[in-house]
């Protein structure tokens, strides 16, 4: 903890162009993936609607991707929309149906632009008719794209995810397409929704908040997990450097020690 806070502390007087290149290209996360929180209690606080927070929440995505795809980052995953956000007022609801829409609307021409992928995680049928439209067509043209990943988890939950997996190696067995014996955490990961994912590495989560919310549960198992107090409007290009940064200075050790790593 000490260590993080000095780096942090190291990095205040720096510029973003200096931390830029202070990011190791060699060990980007593989995979980085954020839980944008804090839209509402950055309006509260600016004594606006809350919906204030999610649309200026769209525009630091805007930041977010662009310098993840500049910096090289081979995988973004976003958590747009939970399984449990259903649950929210319907105008609400019915907000970020729209936002989401309107991103993908403005933001697909970046996407070309910057050799970006467009994929998504959770039960995108459950949106409504229009974003699944524009979704559909944001995947179609990126999807010879060979850059960065960006990932959106919409209607996501970590537990159905892995209960759908579960439901469909069952039936996999049933109809003796893999023998049980022959499941392994390789086979397993191969029914999630991320099996084209690379390995997650980094988790970020904004606001201060420190829960993973049922996010990529089984996915977590090894990364590395970083909060910061920053809600989500506020976030920066700044603050995701640091947090690479911060990642990049981290010793992952995968339950080994220390000496077995060699340092
Ligand atoms: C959490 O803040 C944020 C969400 C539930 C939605 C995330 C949406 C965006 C960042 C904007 C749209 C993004 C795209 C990709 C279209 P909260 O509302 O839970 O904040 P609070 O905890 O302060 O109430």
């Amino acid at each position: 903890m000490e260590h993080t806070l000095t780096r942090i502390k190291d990095h205040a007087d720096l510029t973003v162009a200096e931390l830029r290149t202070l990011v190791d290209p060699l060990r980007l996360p593989r995979h980085m993936a954020i839980i944008m929180d804090g839209n509402g209690r950055w309006a509260a606080k600016k004594g606006l609607p809350r919906i204030a927070g999610h649309k200026r929440g769209m525009e630091v995505v805007h930041e977010v991707v662009t310098a993840c795809a500049k910096l090289g980052v081979p995988a973004l995953t976003l958590y747009a929309f939970s399984t449990e956000n259903w649950k929210r007022p319907a105008p609400e609801v019915s907000f970020l149906m729209s936002l989401l829409t309107l991103y993908l609307r403005q933001e697909l021409s970046l996407m070309k632009r910057e050799n970006i992928r467009f994929s998504t995680i959770g039960l995108v049928e459950d949106l409504p008719s229009e974003a699944r439209a524009w979704i559909d067509k944001a995947k179609a043209e990126t999807a010879s794209n060979a850059g960065m990943v960006l990932d959106l988890a919409l209607s996501y939950g970590g537990r159905r995810e892995i209960i759908e997996a579960a439901k469909k190696i069952a039936a996999d067995m049933k109809s003796g397409k893999i023998e049980p014996s022959a499941l392994d955490e390789r086979t397993f990961s191969g029914y999630l929704d991320t099996r084209e994912m690379p390995e997650l590495d980094l988790v970020i989560r904004t606001s201060g908040e420190q829960r993973v919310s049922n996010f990529l549960l089984w996915q977590m198992a090894y990364a590395e997990l970083y909060f910061t107090e920053a809600l989500w409007p506020d976030f920066t290009e700044r603050d995701l450097l640091i947090a690479i940064l911060d990642y990049q200075g981290r010793q992952r050790r995968f339950g080994k020690t220390s000496e077995q790593l060699g340092s």
